[in-house]
């Protein structure tokens, strides 16, 4: 919220729901240093002026750690309109696609 709108962090796990490009190296590098996935625009929320200066080893590491993390299922897209989620209990685009976790007191899964 607050000057930067309604938007959520995205999902950087590497599971389908996740950001699409984990086979993608350079498009990764790409959305680090211009702030673009393709021709949508990040918010600004997203500090890329400052991750553009790290060098290609950097980044490649990065990418490279990311695809280390434990699959998260958490759809989010902040170019749909925000609806609850029931996973991280906020609201953010996509949030009616997923469902509370095992072990939630509501779950559904
Ligand atoms: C090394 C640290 C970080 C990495 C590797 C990273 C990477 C990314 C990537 C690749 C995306 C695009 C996801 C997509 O394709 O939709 C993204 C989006 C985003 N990041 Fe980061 N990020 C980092 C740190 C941060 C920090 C420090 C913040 C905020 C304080 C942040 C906030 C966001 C937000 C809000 C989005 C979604 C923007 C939108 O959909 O318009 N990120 N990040």
């Amino acid at each position: 919220m607050g000057v930067w709108g309604e938007v959520s962090s995205a999902n950087l796990t590497p599971d389908p729901s996740g950001i699409s490009y984990y086979d993608d190296e350079a498009m990764f590098i790409s959305t680090m240093r211009t702030g673009h996935v393709g021709a949508r625009k990040l918010s600004s929320i997203m500090p890329w002026q400052v991750f553009r200066n790290m060098t290609d080893e950097d980044l490649r590491s990065i990418f490279a750690f990311l695809k280390t993390l434990k699959p998260v299922s958490h759809n989010v897209d902040n170019t749909e309109a925000p609806t609850f989620c029931g996973r991280c209990k906020t609201r953010h685009g996509l949030g009616e696609l997923n469902r509370p976790l095992n072990g939630d007191k509501d779950s559904g899964t």
